[in-house]
């Protein structure tokens, strides 16, 4: 019976980890439209045409979606060209050097809509990444960045009870690069442990396994 429940619990993490087809604007799309729900309902309303998701950006915005008018031509191309009745485009061929990650612009793109662009966070919302001794808390970090988190914390004395969302579709080199960035910006290499060493895209790749829940993370945070 053991290996009927691995099989099952290996399907439904890997179907997780495969998330929205990979194109220009889904980072957007992960930040912007998990805050409320999971993406399970995008992905169930799949092949709709430009119009409808057009309509359905609109709908999203009476529940208290903001976006620029810039994230949502983005969004809504992304959505046409990914999520449309017609197939997406080929993914370009890989270039022939793989891309050198930069953890700062990754951060910039995926965490600095709440945490900030320094990292000092917003206040009873958004807890500070500058400052922030759980950044080497071992995997808490990765583990937040892989399956979101939810449960009260306390930041040098500011309390916060949010929760984040799960950044899963970022590949293992991507979350890699985040917390090694992480760890050195603005000031924090001053917490580092003096034995720290940087975390590799294979040990991403084995946490990445645990399939943890928002709740589950929490736990982890020492
Ligand atoms: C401010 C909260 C909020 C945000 C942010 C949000 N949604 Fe929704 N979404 C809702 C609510 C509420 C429903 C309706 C749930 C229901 O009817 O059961 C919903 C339902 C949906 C549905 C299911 C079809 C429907 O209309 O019921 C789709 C598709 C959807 N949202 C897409 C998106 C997309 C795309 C984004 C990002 C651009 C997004 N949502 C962001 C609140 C939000
Ligand atoms: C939609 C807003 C949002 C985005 C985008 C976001 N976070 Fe968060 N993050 C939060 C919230 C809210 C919490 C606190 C959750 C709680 O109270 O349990 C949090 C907590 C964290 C923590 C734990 C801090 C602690 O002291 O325990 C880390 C680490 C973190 N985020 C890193 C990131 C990184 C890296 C990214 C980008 C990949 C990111 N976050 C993107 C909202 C966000």
């Amino acid at each position: 019976m053991g290996w009927v429940l691995g099989l099952f619990l290996l399907v439904a993490a890997s179907a997780l980890a495969e998330g929205l087809p990979k194109g220009p604007g889904v980072d957007l799309v992960y930040a912007k439209c998990q805050t409320c729900h999971d993406l399970q309902y995008l992905i169930d309303s799949k092949g709709v045409d430009r119009a409808t998701w057009q309509a359905e950006i609109e709908a999203m915005k009476g529940y208290g979606l903001t976006l620029t008018p810039e994230e949502e031509k983005k969004i809504l191309e992304y959505l046409a060209t990914y999520m449309g009745p017609n197939p997406p485009p080929a993914a370009p061929a890989q270039a022939s050097a793989p891309e050198k990650l930069d953890g700062g612009k990754l951060y910039a793109q995926d965490c600095a809509g709440c945490h900030q662009a320094q990292g000092q966070g917003v206040p009873g919302a958004f807890p500070p990444l500058a400052g922030n001794p759980a950044l080497f808390n071992d995997d808490y970090p990765a583990l937040v960045i892989l399956f979101g988190l939810q449960g009260p914390i306390e930041v040098n004395g500011q309390k916060i009870n949010g929760a984040m969302p799960p950044f899963g579709h970022l590949s293992d080199a991507e979350i890699a690069a985040i917390v090694n960035y992480l760890r050195q910006a603005w000031g924090n290499a001053k917490l580092a442990p003096k034995d720290l060493k940087p975390i590799t895209p294979e040990h991403v790749a084995e946490l990445r396994k645990q399939a943890l829940t928002p709740a589950k993370v929490h736990e982890r945070r020492k």
